[in-house]
């Protein structure tokens, strides 16, 4: 694999814009954005015929041209007609492999695992034996423990049921033909209604993301800014697609050829205890002398409605619920957005961290079960998805040395923080001076990691 000849002109560096990329699957740089999508956990039985199962999928995989210009014509139909554009539906698909599935698929094995092991240590450990990194317990995993075997995992999104249920029925005959195994499934919807958008504990969810350099367009007014989302800060694509230009430096000596235009891939199943969440904004309300709607506010940095507590660097561009356009430079102590809020947990956006820009994930969740109020009893959760170029560097990071992490940030004036309300481990934080205790709301039920490679690669297996 190390030595392929016929590289798409994409690979051979004749790139078109990241725009339009061909190489690249949907969802890595162009987000699906559906509110419906299904997660196929696979295990192939047979090298061979595992191999047919991936040249008639390849077929039904979407590329980031076609999923970005779909979306710019659905934001096109929304600026016009001020609604989404209801005629304007898509089904996408994508295709990620584990290092086990790679490794079976490979006529190469040797040479795959080593690239792999070399670009990617946590990649190739696999979540589980990453858990003490992550503070997971794989004993309440449904997916992702070794013994599983997942070789790879399809994910189909669409604008309608009745689409995915389709493409669902035509993959279970493919697979069943092909010796492939369903180990497990997962299925998230959008949230119904009002609560469209959020997140089960009610929050607007996927505001605030980095740009990406030669992906998205830079604002001519705000040079290192993307066009029109400000506070998007531009990131090199290389943080999340190997091959290109990476905040890291140039690293493609460690990134052997047929893994560029390919993303790593982290799949976390997160169980959300919606009444404990609620029960403790009620409880701390009190402690805090506030309502419990402005506690969970403290506790995720931004309003149910996405309102940042922070204040904007720039009034002029606007104060709208999806405001991103702001640090916490004017806040050292935590008072208007806290140290341990989520937001400022997972992006301390440069006040307090010297390299922001290389631990930028890219988050393509959506949420799994009924909202609480439909049926408290149901499990629900968030089925969470980023893309990034260092699992160990990026992801992890985020959730070990600064989420679980007490001492992170420690605002001015030192003080520990306590860790993050809603991923971190239950150990409490700090809240405008007032120490607060929690139990732990999010439980991760599911860990899988996985390379999304780029199409030559896998037309290439
Ligand atoms: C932002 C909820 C898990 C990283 C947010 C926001 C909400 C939220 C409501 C604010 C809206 C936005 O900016 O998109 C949740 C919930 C989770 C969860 C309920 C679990 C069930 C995670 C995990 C990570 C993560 C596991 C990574 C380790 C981030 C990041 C941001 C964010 C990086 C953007 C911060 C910023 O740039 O301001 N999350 N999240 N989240 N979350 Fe989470």
């Amino acid at each position: 694999m190390s030595e392929l000849l016929h590289l798409h002109a994409e690979q051979r560096g004749t790139r078109p814009p990241l725009r339009k990329s061909r190489e690249i699957q949907g969802n890595v740089l162009a987000a699906f954005n559906k509110d419906h999508q299904q997660f196929r956990f696979l295990r192939f039985t047979d090298a061979k015929l595992g191999r047919t199962w991936l040249a008639a999928v390849i077929g039904y995989l979407s590329v980031t041209a076609d999923v970005e210009d779909f979306n710019e014509a659905f934001s096109l139909g929304r600026a016009m007609f001020g609604a989404d554009p209801q005629s304007l539906k898509a089904t996408w698909a994508n295709l990620s492999l584990t290092p086990a599935g790679l490794v079976k698929l490979a006529v190469n094995p040797d040479a795959v695992a080593e690239d792999l092991r070399r670009r990617d240590p946590a990649l190739w450990m696999g979540a589980e034996a990453r858990a003490d990194v992550t503070g997971d317990d794989p004993e309440e995993w449904l997916f992702g423990r070794d013994e599983q075997r997942i070789h790879a995992v399809v994910t189909v999104a669409s604008d309608c049921t009745e689409r995915l249920q389709a493409v669902d029925t035509m993959l279970d005959l493919l697979d069943d033909l092909l010796g492939v195994v369903k180990v497990h499934q997962e299925l998230g919807e959008t949230l119904p209604g009002p609560l469209k958008g959020r997140e089960h504990f009610g929050f607007k969810d996927g505001i605030s993301q980095p740009g990406v350099r030669d992906f998205h367009e830079e604002d001519p007014h705000r040079p290192g800014h993307r066009l029109g989302h400000a506070g998007a800060v531009l990131v090199k694509p290389g943080e999340f697609v190997f091959g290109h230009d990476s905040e890291r430096g140039d690293e493609s000596d460690r990134t052997a050829r047929w893994l560029h235009n390919g993303s790593l891939q982290v799949i976390r199943r997160l169980t959300q205890d919606v009444a404990g969440w609620r029960e403790a904004l009620e409880e701390h309300a009190d402690a805090l002398g506030t309502t419990p709607d402005e506690t969970g506010a403290l506790l995720i940095g931004r309003h149910r409605d996405g309102r940042p507590l922070a204040e904007p660097a720039d009034p002029a561009l606007g104060l709208g619920p999806d405001r991103n356009d702001f640090d916490y430079a004017d806040d050292p102590w935590g008072e208007r957005t806290p140290c341990a809020a989520h937001i400022r947990k997972t992006n301390p956006r440069s006040f307090t961290y010297r390299a922001p820009t290389q631990r930028r994930i890219l988050r393509r969740g959506i949420p799994f079960g009924p909202p609480y109020d439909d049926n408290p009893h149901a499990e629900r959760g968030l089925l969470f998805v980023a893309h990034c170029t260092s699992i160990r560097e990026q992801f992890e990071f985020q959730q070990r040395v600064w989420a679980n992490n007490p001492e992170f940030a420690g605002g001015a004036d030192g003080a520990p923080t306590g860790t993050d309300p809603v991923i971190g481990g239950a150990d409490g934080a700090r809240f405008g001076g007032t120490e607060l205790a929690f139990p732990r709301f999010v439980r991760t039920t599911g860990a899988l990691y996985a390379l999304v490679p780029s199409v030559s690669t896998l037309r290439l297996l």
